[in-house]
């Protein structure tokens, strides 16, 4: 059967469906995936469960995975797949205040890099019965709905990413000596240019975007907290509900996503995720 495409939403995002990722994709098919995720920033293939093997083959055809910092996820047998249970098991481990869970905060994965992955998978084993959606923003539409005024104020600046910022109200995992060493402050530009479309969009991570260079704190603060509330806004968001067997691959270039950390306690939540390095690395 041929791959149906069909758009999630008007924000952005599309869904895919008939695809068996068990087996090799045809290059017909992998085309059409392929142009759907430049096109919609986000794809969600309607899928069984994948183990992590075929996973990471599937994930090839987006470019080339690798293994994340936290080695603990690891997946024994695929390093660069990772295992992530996001499970609440007793009172103590869920949030009173949503915003003191780190996944909540809206943020492209990994900007403390200096080379950001362009894309991320998760696929989905299990979910609880209500909640944990993964929220997105497109950062695309949010940057060509700025004022000419606003393009020609953020045009040059650049900004501090660091592991841990103190703008962000919930603190990152304690990093070992080394792992600090390994994660100094970097800089990125606040507009972006997409590698591939050559597309502008909003570069910001709540979680980890500390400062605009150059700019007193007080200024810099007032700056990106417009950003934020203007990025955020719902005509560029789509909340996925997800269903056991899903597969999303989202575009960090030009999305940003958070999780709606409000589901409940002892039901499991699993989800294998990938990361995609970015051709220009
Ligand atoms: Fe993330």
């Amino acid at each position: 059967m041929k791959l149906k495409v069909s758009p999630l939403s008007s924000a952005l995002g599309a869904e895919i469906f008939n695809g068996n990722y068990s087996n090799p994709l045809n290059n017909e098919e992998i085309e059409l995936i392929y142009k759907s995720f430049l096109k919609y920033h986000l794809l969600c293939l309607r899928s069984k469960t994948l183990n992590s093997k075929e996973l990471y083959k599937l994930a090839t055809y987006f470019g080339k995975p690798f293994t994340e910092v936290t080695r603990n996820h690891w997946d024994i047998d695929v390093p660069e797949i990772s295992i992530l249970e996001s499970t609440y098991n007793s009172d103590k481990d869920k949030p009173k205040d949503p915003k003191l869970n780190r996944r909540s905060g809206w943020h492209t994965d990994h900007s403390f890099k200096k080379n950001p992955p362009k894309a991320t998978i998760l696929h989905a084993h299990n979910i609880p019965s209500y909640g944990g959606h993964t929220r997105f923003c497109n950062t695309r539409k949010a940057y060509e709905d700025l004022s000419a005024e606003m393009k020609i104020l953020l045009k040059n600046l650049s900004t501090v990413h660091c592991y841990d910022t103190k703008r962000a109200p919930a603190r990152p995992v304690k990093r070992s000596k080394e792992e600090i060493k390994d994660t100094p402050d970097v800089i990125h530009p606040l507009v972006r240019i997409h590698n591939e479309t050559n597309k502008k969009a909003l570069y910001f991570n709540s979680n980890r975007t500390d400062r605009i260079v150059g700019f007193e704190r007080k200024k810099s603060d007032l700056l990106l907290d417009k950003i934020h509330i203007h990025m955020t806004q719902n005509k560029y968001r789509y909340d996925h509900e997800w269903e056991i067997g899903d597969i999303i691959i989202w575009d960090n270039r030009c999305l940003i996503h958070s999780v709606n950390v409000d589901y409940p306690i002892g039901e499991a939540r699993f989800h294998l995720r990938t990361l995609i390095k970015n051709n220009a690395n």
